[in-house]
């Protein structure tokens, strides 16, 4: 599929543009576990320059609760877990991505371990947990439900040790720098500084994911797909961008912002029940509340259609609440936070966007299409998830492919390519646009047109109305993040859109009422995306 919506190339004038400059050999582009996992490995033999757009913390890898999928546990075993991937994905992994990843698991979180990384233990040994579609325990978790968090921590005081690794926070980065499909470096904005161009021999995205295209979403208000749009702009091929995964369980109060609420908490015997308190779940699945979380989010909203209400509850009464307290922190606190006591009251949950399944097309050496351009992490399809994610094989894929990244090999510095004259971005040509009415109506538009369940007609109305927006969004040259992250989020959300209208048939997390079936014979293939100049 090709495409040619319109936006600039370039979201800030280059040619008038000037900047401070700087060249590196490694630039990475995020600060969630792939980023930081590829800054420490390239940091062995070159320098390496990590941007973030926040602050280092602020990634869905800091947020991930349930944990890490790895076989860990003696009875377990690669094939199976291979197997449980396999099936999960729907006929669209690359065999040979999955067993590399799977494969490589327990070296690299062992290696974690060893650079302090406090996994909770059982008898001395990881301890490891249930997830949906999981055949067996081999969540390994940190801190109870901080485990993301825990990661991270260990990952940025690694990277922080490193001679060669410098990190940048609040830079966010506009575009890439291509020439004859080359990626150079970037243009970005740095919060104090202005605008600055890095030059580097290799980039690598590892932007993580686009979860506040969504109205509903588990992710932080960093995941706003910037990544996915600036490779698009720069010419990478988009995979997949149809396969969104919703989580199941968001706490849902209204007013109140969403916060996940752990899907190992039903791997350890929380129970969903409609608002008449009723569990559901055996009447859409044998696997109940383990079902995979293209099914639960589906049954979920389908009882809350049928008993007409905005949410359903997660039961956890008769859990032991001091284990909980111990074993679920995060989630024990939040809870606290709304009253709502765990052993006497019901959680109200319901589904929300999560994961982005599809992504920058990338090789088994997370190369994407451009020259020096790597990618990493939720931003990359590597051919693991397939069409749908296996709950935590995300954390897994980033180590993975983030040491791969890492990897690559160093050739001589791209510097800077033309004398840069001015210092100042034209001022914008901004007409009166309210960036926070279009983003939450578009989130909304996305929430109810390109959400759970899907069909061509509401597809078709989502992307009339992001094309609208695009036209008086899109040609204005913003001089703030907020505006350029709504640029992105169009771009992205319009492909979102057309990749989900292309797809007719249903398929892992990609649900059409119209097509309810899976088509092997049309669509047993991944859906490209590119830019045409
Ligand atoms: O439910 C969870 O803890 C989410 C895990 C994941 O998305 O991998």
């Amino acid at each position: 599929m090709t495409d040619s919506p319109d936006f600039r190339r370039y979201l800030v004038d280059i040619d008038s543009v000037s900047t401070h400059q700087v060249s590196t050999d490694y630039l990475v582009l995020g600060a969630g576990i792939a980023g930081l996992r590829a800054a420490i490995e390239a940091a062995q033999n070159a320098m390496v320059c990590v941007v973030t757009k926040g602050a280092v913390e602020d990634s869905n890898t800091w947020n991930a609760q349930g944990g890490i999928a790895s076989v860990l546990d003696k009875g377990d075993s690669f094939e199976s877990h291979i197997a449980d991937t396999l099936r999960t994905g729907c006929g669209l992994c690359d065999d040979k991505v999955v067993d590399l990843v799977v494969r490589q698991g327990p070296q690299l979180i062992r290696q974690l371990i060893d650079w302090g990384c406090a996994f909770d233990l059982t008898d001395g040994l990881i301890a490891t947990t249930l997830e949906g579609g999981h055949s067996h325990p081999r969540i390994a978790h940190a801190h109870g439900d901080e485990t993301g968090k825990i990661i991270a921590q260990t990952l940025i005081a690694k990277a922080r040790e490193q001679r060669k690794v410098k990190i940048i926070e609040n830079f966010f980065t506009i575009d890439l720098l291509t020439e004859n499909n080359k990626c150079l470096g970037v243009i970005g904005w740095h919060r104090e500084k202005g605008l600055r161009i890095i030059w580097a021999s290799n980039v690598i995205l590892a932007t993580g994911g686009a979860g506040q295209l969504y109205r509903e979403t588990t992710n932080p208000s960093c995941a706003t797909a910037d990544g996915l749009a600036i490779a698009y702009r720069a010419g990478a091929v988009l995979q997949d961008l149809e396969f969104v995964q919703f989580h199941p369980t968001t706490l849902y109060i209204a007013g109140a912002s969403r916060a996940l609420i752990t899907e190992t908490l039903r791997g350890e015997g929380a129970v969903l029940r409609d608002i008449k308190g009723r569990a559901f779940m055996k009447d859409y699945n044998p696997a109940a509340e383990l079902a995979p979380r293209d099914i639960v989010s589906r049954a979920i909203l389908q009882q809350m259609l049928k008993t007409k209400s905005t949410h359903v509850y997660l039961d956890i009464r008769h859990f032991d609440k001091q284990h909980f307290a111990k074993r679920f922190p995060v989630i024990n606190e939040l809870c606290e936070s709304f009253d709502i006591d765990v052993s006497k009251d019901l959680i109200p949950v319901r589904p929300s966007a999560h994961y982005m399944v599809g992504g920058v097309k990338t090789d088994g050496l997370a190369k994407t299409g451009l020259e020096n351009l790597y990618a990493a992490g939720e931003v990359s399809s590597t051919g693991l998830h397939g069409a749908n994610r296996l709950g935590s094989n995300s954390l897994l894929e980033g180590l993975v492919f983030g040491k791969i990244a890492g990897h690559a090999e160093v050739r001589p510095k791209n510097l800077a390519r033309q004398p840069v004259i001015k210092y100042e971005i034209p001022h914008s040509h901004r007409s009166p646009l309210d960036i926070s009415d279009v983003r939450n109506s578009l989130r909304a538009v996305m929430w109810r047109n390109v959400g759970i369940n899907r069909k061509a007609a509401d597809l078709r109305q989502a992307i009339d109305q992001v094309r609208f927006w695009q036209r008086y969004v899109m040609d204005k040259q913003f001089d703030n993040p907020q505006g350029w992250e709504l640029q992105n989020m169009l771009t992205v959300c319009l492909l979102i859109a057309r990749s989900a209208l292309s797809r007719k048939e249903s398929r892992g997390v990609h649900f059409r009422s119209d097509h309810p079936d899976t088509d092997d014979v049309h669509f047993k293939k991944h859906t490209e995306i590119k830019r045409e100049d």
